[in-house]
């Protein structure tokens, strides 16, 4: 039998790290529907001594996920632990994950600590943590630059004292594979309760050998890695689940080892992840970049026609790839609707539904075929809208070579309908001029991007607009879905104030900072 290698996914904390990213609450538990959907066996939801935002987010993911353990990242302070405790605890699985770093480099300069009150920090944290629950974590944050003796002696002592995994992150991203499977080799020969945990990697991306150090630890004996969608996270990011999972699934020869990863999901999950962070991911990403299964050279092109397995080591398939299908049209019902959304994963209440058919009865209007992709965007925009002090009523606008582009926009607000006017260098700059003067909001445009949703000239358009309140410096991320991309533009820019109105950011914010790692 093969041995499983468990999944430990980070995204909604790790990967939330990323500069910029910042995610609501809906938009997490989302994203933690969508793992278990994915299979992943532990989630880590989040960092609830960070702030309040954090801590809404891990509550309310641990009372809602079903059918994976949810984890709460905790220093080794008792309040963090505390904390920690009070949002993972309804769970129906929960963990602690407690962390202190073990390197000479950090006790020196970062915690002002000896080896020996780190050992004891770390020894007292867990203990804390058994009080309450049995699944407890802990890392030795930088542990690959540790010294190795000390190393192993603090996670004999962990072990000793309860902890049921042992993280050890290559939190810098400076190991290369043969070191890091020596690493990993030493410690179990050096620890000699080592068989009483299970051993977890976690490794950065700094030289891009985040992926490549994970595989190396598993082939010398770890059994859980730890890791993020599509790689987010600090820095160059964290190692990526779907090439970890995909490598050892399409190598299954070399590895030997299984995850319980449903591959068919790993797109999916990829896009939403993508999506709700603004964080877009490279065309030639493997596994779920645009072009990881296009073929362009006539070579290659005729050897795929003639024997797929010429040029391709996977079938697209097999991570949910699908071909773009047309799902519904002017002519389907509410009945036909609610089954293929409920075809792709999507149980609405009944409001919720409400709103969705609504918007699908006039995009159809305008477009006469929607795919699988269409409706997962009008789904995903209507569920996850924040509230709206600010409604798009209607849009005019004048654009041309030869004229100054000139926007007319009407907005509505509490039931009344504000309506302004502004030219700009450009149709969106004239737009976003015009809806500043309604607002009088202090904000800066700080990215703008747009994808066509599908191929065809009649695709929907997605506009990303990343939005900076100049009174709190934080960036809050809007979306906007439309076939207008003007259209799209006007709404992402809208649902950003809306969300800078509502301080829709998960927490994040210069003014108060999260407690540090
Ligand atoms: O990179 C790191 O060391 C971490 C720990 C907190 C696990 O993220
Ligand atoms: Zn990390």
């Amino acid at each position: 039998m093969d041995e499983r290698v468990y999944i430990f996914d980070t995204t909604l904390r790790d990967g939330e790290q990323s500069p910029g990213v910042s995610l609501n609450v809906n938009e997490k538990v989302e994203i933690a529907r969508q793992l278990t959907r994915l299979g992943v066996d532990i989630i880590e939801a989040g960092f609830p001594v960070a702030s309040p935002g954090d801590f809404a987010a891990v509550k309310v993911t641990a009372a809602e996920v079903k059918g994976a353990t949810v984890a709460a990242l905790a220093r080794t302070e008792k309040e963090d632990i505390d904390r920690a405790w009070e949002a993972v605890r309804d769970a129906e699985s929960p963990r602690i994950h407690t962390f202190i770093a073990t390197s000479d480099i950090h006790l020196r300069h970062k915690l002002r600590l000896s080896r020996e009150e780190v050992l004891e920090a770390a020894v007292a944290a867990v203990k804390h943590a058994c009080r309450y629950l049995s699944d407890v974590e802990f890392s030795a944050e930088d542990a690959f630059r540790s010294d190795h003796d000390y190393l192993c002696r603090v996670i004999e002592a962990v072990i000793e004292a309860g902890a049921t995994t042992v993280n050890i992150p290559d939190t810098v991203g400076y190991a290369t594979p043969q070191e890091f499977h020596d690493f990993v080799k030493g410690i179990f020969q050096q620890v000699p309760n080592i068989d009483r945990a299970v051993l977890s990697v976690h490794c950065h991306n700094d030289l891009g050998l985040a992926v490549t150090n994970s595989l190396a630890a598993i082939q010398a004996g770890a059994r859980q890695v730890e890791c993020t969608i599509n790689g987010i996270g600090e820095r160059a990011g964290n190692a990526a689940l779907e090439e970890i999972v995909m490598a050892l699934y399409a190598r299954h020869s070399f590895y030997g080892k299984k995850t319980a990863i449903r591959t068919e999901e790993i797109y999916r999950t990829s896009k939403l992840v993508s999506k709700l962070t603004g964080m877009k991911i490279q065309p030639n990403k493997a596994i779920v970049g645009q072009n990881a299964f296009a073929h362009e050279s006539g070579i290659h092109q005729d050897g795929v026609l003639k024997e797929r397995l010429t040029y391709e080591i996977m079938n697209p398939a097999l991570i949910g790839r699908s071909l773009n299908t047309i799902v519904l049209g002017k002519h389907s019902g509410r009945h036909a609707f609610r089954d293929t959304l409920a075809s792709l994963g999507y149980e609405l209440a009944k409001e919720e539904m409400n709103r969705v058919f609504q918007r699908f009865k006039i995009l159809t209007d305008r477009k006469q075929e929607l795919t699988d992709k269409d409706l997962r965007a009008i789904v995903e925009e209507e569920i996850l809208r924040v509230p709206e002090v600010y409604r798009l009523a209607y849009l005019h606008i004048s654009s041309g070579t030869t004229v100054v582009p000139t926007a007319t926009i009407g907005l509505e607000k509490e039931g009344r309908q504000v309506e302004e006017a502004a030219c700009g260098d450009g149709p969106v700059d004239a737009i976003y001029r015009a809806i500043d003067k309604i607002t009088g909001f202090p904000c800066t445009l700080v990215s703008y991007a747009i994808d066509a949703l599908t191929a065809g000239k009649d695709a929907l358009g997605e506009v990303t607009a990343k939005v900076r309140s100049n009174s709190t410096a934080t960036v809050y991320t809007g979306r906007g879905v439309s076939p207008d991309i003007l259209e799209a533009s006007a709404r992402a820019y809208i649902n950003a104030i809306n969300r800078i109105i509502h301080g829709d950011n998960g927490g994040k914010s210069p003014d108060r900072p999260r407690a540090s790692l």
